[in-house]
């Protein structure tokens, strides 16, 4: 979490490498690339175990990996959602889950944020699909696991993003493997807690083969390079075996320390919300921090909803709590300074809904 920025040394408080494992140097010994999409030439064996593995761990029959988030998102969303399907999107989804809806070209109502879909079951051949985070990229804060399970249980279908939660969890599980629930489709990344890059999509056999047919950013691009694929592989086996148990145990610490510095009752998630209101003082906050040694980035619309610019401030296992006890009596003191009080940007701000009905 120390680096250099213009040749100055700084701790980084912005990163998603929540156990601090993505700067980690592993001596690897892999061919270079697949050659070609999966469904040519570029289906290797590495790729199958790591999805087994992944598969495994969050409790489905079988996994996808795709290169990112991003893409998998852009892919699955438009090969898994029909058009006359009912979709519920959380106002506060990320732009991957945005954009893929908008690929989908299904019937989007935009929940706000945290509520759950009106209880519609799907009728027949027309499903209805929840779309949402576990933990909020922007907020930090964490979905209603106890809805999720009730519109699975209601016969709706789940797709859920633990971008920021896989890792975390017992094990290296998500949230949801926390509550011991499986969605529909479960979204990982693999370039945040698990500090590589990369994502995968865990669901059922007929699912799974489904994407691998008819997601187009599956289909239309270069398998992951096997480089990749191993890296992961070893990411995984830390991740999940005692040293993740220990580097999860620190990051929490942290996140809990952090909180208690700044006056919080809790931290549910490593994600801090600093709400600052404007733009420009979002940004002299963060350059006065900068000055001190604390890299942060100021959050802008149209990443946040206007009027919500904001620090997010990240926790790692590889912060020490003396670093964080400095940290927290800068941020407050030129929090003082600008005369904004401290406050946490939990769902804060108008939804966008510029998805809402049929989308373009
Ligand atoms: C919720 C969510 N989904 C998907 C992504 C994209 O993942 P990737 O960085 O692997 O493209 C992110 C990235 O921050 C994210 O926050």
């Amino acid at each position: 979490m120390r680096y250099r920025i213009n040749g100055r040394p700084v701790v980084g408080l912005c990163s998603n490498d929540y156990l601090g494992l993505a700067d980690e140097v592993l001596a690897i010994h892999s061919p270079a690339g697949a050659g070609g999409s999966r469904l040519i030439c570029g289906d290797l064996e590495p790729h199958r175990d790591v999805e087994r593995s992944l598969a495994t761990l969050v409790g489905t029959d079988d996994a996808v990996l795709f290169p990112s988030g991003y893409q998998l998102n852009l892919g699955v969303l438009p090969a898994l959602i029909e058009h006359e399907d009912l979709v519920w999107s959380d106002a506060l989804n990320h732009a991957s889950l945005i954009d893929g809806l908008r690929l989908a070209r299904a019937r989007v109502s935009v929940l706000d944020h945290r509520a759950s879909p009106a209880p519609t079951a799907s009728v027949g051949d027309v499903a209805s699909w929840w779309i949402t985070e576990s933990i909020f990229s922007m907020d930090g804060d964490l979905a209603d696991v106890v809805a999720m399970r009730r519109h699975l249980e209601d016969g709706g279908a789940l797709y859920v993003d633990e971008a920021h939660a896989f890792g975390l969890y017992s094990h290296g599980r998500g949230l949801l493997g926390e509550h011991g629930l499986v969605p529909t489709a479960m979204v990982g990344t693999l370039g945040k807690s698990y500090g590589v890059a990369g994502a995968f999509v865990a669901a059922s056999s007929g699912v799974c083969s489904w994407i691998r047919s008819r997601a187009r950013s599956f289909v239309f691009s270069t398998g992951m390079s096997p480089v990749l694929v191993a890296q992961i592989a070893a990411a995984i086996a830390r991740v999940q075996g005692a040293e993740g148990d220990e580097r999860r145990a620190r990051v929490w610490l942290a996140a809990r320390h952090l909180a208690q510095r700044l006056g919080l009752d809790s931290a549910p998630s490593p994600i801090f919300p600093i709400v600052i209101g404007d733009n420009a003082t979002a940004v002299a906050i963060a350059d006065a921090l900068l000055e001190r040694g604390w890299h942060v980035q100021p959050i802008r619309p149209p990443t946040v909803p206007d009027g919500t610019a904001r620090l997010r401030v990240t926790v790692s296992a590889g912060h020490d709590l003396a670093s964080l006890d400095a940290f927290a009596q800068d941020l407050l003191s030129l929090l003082d300074r600008a005369e904004i009080p401290l406050a946490i940007a939990r769902g804060l701000g108008s939804p966008d809904r510029s998805l809402e009905g049929p989308a373009r």
